[in-house]
């Protein structure tokens, strides 16, 4: 028997929640002198395998943030190629989800996507509504903060109407105002090509992910990689604040 490239792993400790902030493809693409949209031409190559290895190694959640709220003042002809290849991912992925059993959710302010890139979300979406092995969750147009607005919004809402008491919303029932909704948070968060920041994503769900940042642009971050970082998630002592067991 040939041993697998994921020997080390122990598969009972593996992260229920994996979220990724791609970054890193304009890099990779200015270092060959050619043009950022190739750079995230080679990245959407690079969301396939992961999503794959997602799947195979039976990890239920994985969250990309493949488009923010801020990304929308890139020049326009990037924003417009980004869109024209989301929608061409969503076309030729749809295999991928329906033969692994991946269920695809989209989460953002999906209203500002163009016409055509939202009818094929949507579409996928139906058609993957029943897959039940891993939910794929693209952060598309997506800002925390904004996803924070719309949860105060809606518990106003609720409060106005007479449905919600203030004296007793609590931190357990904020994650029911949010866009990830009846998602467990990320037990681990990764981000490419050498920035340390947050970049507005997911600031209420990552209060106690793991965190690990790779220096790796995301065109050039493959499955050996991502299997070295589930290794080294599964060395570390969540201790939530407490002291150790
Ligand atoms: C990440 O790569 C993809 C998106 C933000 C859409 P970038 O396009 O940010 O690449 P860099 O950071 O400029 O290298
Ligand atoms: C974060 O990357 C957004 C995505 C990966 C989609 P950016 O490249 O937009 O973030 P900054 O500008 O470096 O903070
Ligand atoms: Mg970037």
């Amino acid at each position: 028997m040939s041993a697998s490239d994921h020997d080390n792993l122990d598969i009972n400790k593996l992260p229920l929640h994996v979220a990724v902030i791609m970054d890193g493809n304009g890099r990779w693409a200015q270092k060959r002198l050619l043009n950022r949209v190739k750079g995230h031409e080679k990245g959407s190559e690079s969301v396939r395998v992961i999503v794959k290895t997602c799947r195979e190694l039976n990890i239920p959640y994985l969250t990309l943030y493949a488009f923010s709220t801020e990304n929308w003042d890139r020049p326009k002809a990037e924003v417009s190629a980004l869109m024209t290849l989301l929608n061409r991912f969503l076309k030729t992925e749809e295999k991928l989800m329906l033969d692994n059993n991946i269920r695809l959710n989209a989460m953002g302010q999906i209203e500002r996507l163009p016409d055509t890139v939202r009818k094929t979300l949507f579409e996928t979406m139906e058609k993957t509504r029943n897959n039940n092995a891993m939910q794929l969750n693209l952060a598309l147009s997506y800002g925390s903060r904004a996803e924070i607005v719309d949860m105060v919004k809606k518990i106003a809402t609720d409060v106005k109407a007479g449905r919600l008491d203030p004296g007793s919303i609590s931190s357990d029932m904020i994650p029911d105002y949010l866009y990830t909704k009846d998602i467990p948070d990320p037990d681990l968060l990764i981000r490419t090509s050498g920035e340390m920041r947050i970049s507005n994503f997911l600031l209420w769900q990552i209060a106690y992910s793991e965190i690990y940042f790779t220096d790796t642009l995301w065109p050039d971050f493959g499955r050996e990689e991502f299997i070295h970082i589930l290794e080294d998630f599964q060395g570390r002592e969540r201790r939530y604040g407490k002291v150790p067991a």
